[in-house]
């Protein structure tokens, strides 16, 4: 991996001088590296052979606003990852894929991914690169073969000049696909909330926020921890299971893991509303009242919450008010990160 640098400023210049320039018309050499924000620990995916350059950027994002990507056309990867939401999927409990058809789970919101070490909320999929197999090819999802998809994409002119800048050939493979996708996946960094910039020294919090930060780092901290607010562990947070999906067993076929998942970051989650593997919850008033009474107990549920969190309206109240200072509308807002189709 190329200079990382500590100001996460540049990142936006870069960014904002990349936007101006037509698609096709990237100049060759203008140097473009992944950052990691000065207050964020090392990223788990280390950019071997796949270094990020403008072009592969720019590549990448299109191929995630494409429909093209789709059986019929009208799915891209942004139809269920909406930027303005931290790239989740607001409002809709389970997302549409091609057809109309439905998935089984609520997707998520995608930022800071270069530091997950693994996807998907029962971690089904240890690597970012290969991470876009799965919707492409997911019936529910794009319902494409990679095959298809490459003979497709190979059939656009608008690619091979593309691929031509970003990888010094005309022809789209599996790999250079992956590639691209994963440089666009991993910049996508959210680090600028107001508790950044406070963690920064360049804002200070209020009482109330300060309040319920502290009462978050006493009950919640524990699985959403650290500055990118998740421990990455597979947890059973006391939701009432569904036999359809015990979560991480069905990757790893052990009981002990039944109705366990990934501890989703809480950064934006003021915006990636409904909550939860299902979207079982609609607010965040919702989640917290069910770590106070819902928690149900299961021989997996997290040793943590067999008593519940026992917090009042007013202590619910704070701890709101400090989630709502981790939305980032510096990152929701980057026109970088926008639609390069235009729509
Ligand atoms: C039809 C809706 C839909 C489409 C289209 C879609 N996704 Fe997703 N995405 C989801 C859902 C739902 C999940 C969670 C699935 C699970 O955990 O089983 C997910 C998970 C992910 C994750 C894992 C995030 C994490 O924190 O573990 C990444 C990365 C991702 N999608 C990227 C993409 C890319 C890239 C594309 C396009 C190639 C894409 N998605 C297309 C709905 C969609
Ligand atoms: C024992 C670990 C643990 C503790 C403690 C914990 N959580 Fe969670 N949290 C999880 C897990 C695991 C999930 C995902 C569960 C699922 O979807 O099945 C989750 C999900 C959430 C979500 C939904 C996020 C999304 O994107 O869908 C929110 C919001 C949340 N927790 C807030 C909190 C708050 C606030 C506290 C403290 C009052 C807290 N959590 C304490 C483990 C924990």
């Amino acid at each position: 991996m190329r200079g990382i640098v500590e100001s996460i400023g540049i990142i936006t210049l870069l960014f904002l001088t990349a936007c101006k320039k037509e698609l096709t018309e990237v100049p060759g050499g203008n140097e473009y590296s992944f950052l990691v924000p000065s207050h964020f620990p090392e990223p788990y995916y280390q950019f071997e052979n796949n270094e990020v350059s403008q072009e592969g950027f720019i590549l990448g994002r299109k191929l995630f606003y494409d429909k093209r990507l789709s059986l019929d056309n009208t799915v891209s990867c942004a139809s269920c990852h909406i930027r303005e939401y931290a790239f989740s999927d607001p409002g809709k409990k389970v997302s549409t894929g091609v057809e109309g058809r439905v998935g089984v789970r609520n997707s998520p919101a995608l930022f800071n991914l270069a530091w997950n070490p693994s996807f998907m909320w029962d971690g089904g999929i240890n690597h970012i690169e290969i991470m876009p197999l799965a919707p492409v090819t997911d019936h529910n999802e794009m319902d494409m073969s990679m095959q298809d998809l490459m003979s497709k994409l190979d059939t656009l002119e608008e690619y091979s000049l593309l691929l031509q800048s970003a990888f010094g050939t005309r022809e789209m493979n599996d790999q250079r696909f992956f590639y691209a996708l994963t440089q666009f996946l991993t910049l996508l960094v959210s680090s600028e909330s107001k508790y950044d910039r406070f963690l920064e020294g360049k804002v200070q919090l209020t009482d109330e926020e300060l309040e319920g930060k502290h009462l978050f780092e006493q009950n919640c901290a524990v699985c959403h921890a650290g500055v990118l607010f998740t421990d990455y562990s597979y947890r059973n947070n006391g939701l009432l299971l569904d036999p359809e999906d015990n979560g991480r067993e069905r990757i790893s076929l052990n009981p002990e893991d039944r109705g366990k998942f990934k501890v989703p970051s809480l950064r934006n989650s003021v915006l990636t509303y409904p909550y939860m593997h299902d979207g079982r919850f609609e607010t965040l008033e919702e989640v917290i009242d069910h770590y106070r009474f819902g928690i149900n107990l299961t021989a997996t549920t997290d040793p943590t919450l067999v008593n519940g969190i026992p917090l009042s309206e007013e202590e619910k109240a704070k701890l709101i008010i400090f989630l709502s200072t981790l939305t980032d509308a510096e990152f929701c807002y980057n026109p970088v990160f926008g639609n390069p189709f235009g729509e």
